[in-house]
């Protein structure tokens, strides 16, 4: 029996089926129920006990065998072998590709009117401490102004903050500059306010700022017209309207004309056909002394705007909280936009 063992190995050993059909007899014949196995395990209980150890080891032996061949040789005949090959060469599928956020095009857009005539772009961080986003801004601590601009603060400590405005990148910019300093800081400010569809915890601006000897409000006047023109088409008006910022005197707030064509002009001008755009006016000298700059010497001007706002009237949106939803079927509209 053991030599008929023997030869069954051999004859395992030496099997190369050619189809899937004689794979799966050559299986039949050797684990089916009247295969070699099932008998070789029936004709087990004759053999004497002091040889069963050794015959039991030898049937083993031959069983594994014939499984692991088995296992080995179906992946040969299995469909996805048999089926045809993939095409190497097919083009891939066309993975539809993501779109520049409407906050960037924006940004990128005024950057590059601003760049045109010879500003540069500074950035800081979004983590300030109190003097760099309000103290060398003129607003000493407990100063009235400094409620408007609702803080956040981080954690318990009153001295480090969520900047407010991009003016503390300013600044930074002006310690470690000397004049004539041109430059823009846009980048993500914090305020602590409600959100609704006009307004945001978070938003984005970008501010300048213009350092030279002599410089004027006149300067400041042209180059936003210049801008507005740019950023709202070359007929585009603009009025400066007296107000107050800490850090700038004077200080004017800037509206474009909208119009008053449609009946949404109405709504989004309040009825007077301008539209406020940003904020401005001529450095405080006070701002210029704490960062280092001789007041005497030295004037210059300031300007910020925020990016949604621009971006709200430029596109129609009419909720600023779609800018940072990312629902794709939003952000897709803006896919081919070039400003
Ligand atoms: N920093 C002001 C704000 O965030 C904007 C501003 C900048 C106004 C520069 C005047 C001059 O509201």
């Amino acid at each position: 029996m053991l030599s008929k063992i023997d030869s069954l190995v051999k004859k395992v050993e030496g099997f190369s089926p050619s189809s899937k059909e004689e794979l799966e007899s050559f299986r039949l014949s050797y684990l089916g129920k009247k295969g070699h196995l099932t008998s070789l395990f029936n004709s087990f209980k004759e053999v004497p006990n002091e040889q069963k150890k050794e015959f039991g080891l030898a049937i083993n032996n031959l069983k594994n065998l014939v499984q692991t061949k088995i296992s080995s040789l179906k992946p040969l005949f299995s469909e996805n072998n048999t089926g045809p090959k993939p095409d190497l060469f097919k083009p891939v599928k066309n993975s539809s590709i993501g779109s520049r956020h409407p906050i960037s095009i924006v940004e990128q857009k005024i950057i590059s009117i601003f760049n045109s005539i010879g500003f540069s772009v500074s950035h800081g961080p979004e983590i300030e401490d109190d003097w760099h986003n309000f103290t060398a801004l003129n607003l000493p601590e407990d100063h009235p102004a400094r409620d408007m601009q609702d803080t956040f603060f981080v954690q318990t400590n009153p001295d480090v903050l969520l900047r407010t405005h991009t003016s503390s990148v300013q600044v930074r910019h002006m310690q470690s500059n000397k004049p004539p300093i041109r430059t823009l800081s846009p980048g993500r400010v914090y305020r602590n306010e409600a959100i609704s569809a006009r307004a945001h915890c978070l938003f984005h601006q970008v501010e300048g700022l213009y350092i030279d000897e002599k410089v004027s409000f006149s300067d400041l006047k042209q180059t936003l017209l210049y801008f507005a023109k740019e950023m709202f088409g070359k007929n585009t008006k603009i009025r400066l309207r007296p107000s107050y910022f800490p850090f700038t005197e004077p200080s004017a707030e800037v509206d474009i004309y909208w119009g008053l064509e449609k009946e949404s002009d109405y709504r989004i001008t309040k009825g007077t056909g301008w539209l406020e755009i940003l904020g401005c006016g001529m450095v405080d000298p006070n701002v210029l002394e704490n960062c280092g700059i001789d007041s005497k010497k030295y004037s210059g001007y300031a300007f910020g705007m925020g990016i949604e706002r621009i971006a709200m009237l430029l596109y129609g949106i009419d909720d600023i909280r779609l800018f940072y939803e990312n629902d794709v079927r939003f952000l897709k509209q803006f896919s081919s936009t070039n400003l």
